[in-house]
């Protein structure tokens, strides 16, 4: 195997934030008191938190001297202004609603566009997407490529749409079809991305059936980028340019500001239509605040207006992604059953690979996300069937990737951290076999894996049922 190689960071640490690995006894203790459910542990009690690349990042100085140029005025402020031309500048969108964060503008666009009974479209769910889908009326169905549904295939982009699959929905009555939502990349696939010629060939489909897309353009940079190192016609365009290009492919995006754009808070909708810009506006006053701030203060937006600025740069973007890819070739040294190709903000380890004794019943990701954080202080995330929640019947949607997420936030963790994480987690593989499962005891109405609370099932029990 080649050796990993990581390329040095494009900046140096001006300020740090100390971190303690509690020990052995006080981990199992917080785990417990969490409820084995790593979004309950306290960050005080994290060692190293990948738990998620949203809102987690570290700002740039240039960021955090923008903060101080924050205009706060209610309305019309010069933050805003700086905001929206930074948006049409690198995203190329003539119109923008600011919104508190990415499901904010899923609420305003899922409201806008979806009338009670429609169809939305996607290549996989994302669990806010759908949830505000499902609460404005409209009905998801997932078109996206079977290799997206298994951990083991190579495939260059396991993101992309199935044509097929979106044909035959069109085919049946495009007027039921609201929008089709195309993330890119794919979080819940693995942060697996799209081609550009998959978006090119579904935004020429859908305009020939006057059926709108939007992207979920939260870490479409990271896809661009991947366009870039993996589509043979881009490998000489800039991240800027394949981000460009793909946001022409759509009607409009909703944005989670707290990825690609470096801030901890943030989000946006933008469009090329007229008339989602003036509804969204509209709704904007009622749930997030008024058009020119949407939920931010001033100095959000300002601090937003240079990441998104930022988030272009190719030296930026290329290091993340070689962090990523480091990792998760250390964790595949390290024999640790993992998705490949890597993709583009985290490494998802297959957790039914890594503890194949339990059954999907014995919930292997969030049992597996449970024993790392007993095991090291490392903090990741469950992406399996506690995550994908129950159909309208009430019962539990199956999945077939059971995963665990090891999501790296931008420019916070250094080579050392990543080794440690693979040597332990690699550790704690040669002795899965003696990993319990995990069951429910108390579970909440909407996107239960946020607030759900657990208690092992003894090995013993597992293998029975299994
Ligand atoms: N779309 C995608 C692809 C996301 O990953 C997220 C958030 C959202 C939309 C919603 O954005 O959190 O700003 O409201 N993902 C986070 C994660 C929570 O950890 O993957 P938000």
């Amino acid at each position: 195997m080649k050796t990993p190689s990581l390329l040095p960071e494009p900046y140096k640490i001006k300020m740090i934030e100390p971190i303690r690995l509690p020990s052995a006894a006080e981990r199992r203790e917080r785990l417990s008191e969490a409820g084995y459910n790593t979004f309950l542990l306290r960050s005080a009690d994290v060692y190293i938190d990948l738990l998620t690349d949203s809102g987690t990042n570290a700002m740039s100085d240039a960021q955090w001297g923008a903060l101080m140029t924050g205009d706060e005025a209610y309305a019309g402020s010069r933050s805003f202004e700086r905001l929206e031309k930074a948006v049409q500048d690198v995203y190329g969108f003539e119109f923008l609603v600011p919104t508190h964060q990415g499901r904010g503008a899923e609420h305003l666009l899922s409201k806008s566009w979806i009338k009670p009974g429609q169809i939305v479209a996607g290549n996989m769910y994302f669990t806010t997407t759908r949830a505000h889908i499902e609460l404005a009326g409209g009905i998801f169905r997932d078109v996206i490529v079977d290799e997206a549904h298994d951990p083991r295939s190579e495939a260059p982009f396991k993101g992309n749409v199935d044509l097929k699959k979106l044909k035959a929905l069109l085919d049946a009555d495009s007027k039921k079809v609201a929008y089709v939502a195309v993330g890119a990349p794919v979080n819940m696939a693995g942060g697996q991305p799209v081609s550009l010629e998959n978006l090119r060939a579904v935004s020429a489909l859908c305009r020939e059936r006057g059926v709108r897309v939007v992207l979920d353009a939260a870490r479409a940079v990271e896809n661009a980028w991947m366009i870039h190192e993996r589509e043979p016609q881009c490998k000489d365009w800039s991240a800027a340019r394949i981000l460009k290009e793909m946001c022409a492919l759509v009607d409009a995006c909703t944005m989670s500001a707290k990825k690609d754009a470096y801030v901890n808070i943030g989000g946006f909708l933008a469009t090329h239509d007229r008339g989602l810009y003036e509804a969204a506006q509209n709704l904007c006053v009622l749930y997030e605040g008024l058009h020119t701030y949407g939920g931010m203060a001033g100095r959000d937006l300002e601090a937003l207006a240079v990441g998104v600025r930022e988030m272009v740069q190719d030296e930026w973007i290329a290091h993340r992604l070689a962090q990523v890819r480091y990792l998760g070739e250390r964790l595949d040294a390290e024999g640790v059953p993992v998705v490949k190709p890597f993709g583009g903000h985290a490494v998802f380890v297959d957790a039914r690979a890594f503890l194949p004794h339990l059954s999907q019943d014995d919930l292997p990701a969030q049992a597996l996300a449970a024993w790392i954080y007993e095991a090291c202080g490392v903090r990741a995330m469950e992406r399996g069937v506690v995550s994908a929640g129950r159909d309208d019947e009430g019962r539990n949607r199956r999945p077939s990737l059971e995963l665990v997420r090891l999501t790296l936030p931008r420019r916070v963790y250094t080579q050392t951290h990543l080794d440690f994480v693979a040597s332990e987690i690699g550790a704690l593989h040669r002795r899965a076999s003696r990993l319990p499962g995990l069951k429910i005891v108390k579970e909440p109405k909407h996107l239960r894996f946020f607030q759900a609370r657990f208690e092992p099932v003894p090995v013993a029990a597992a293998a029975s049922r299994g």
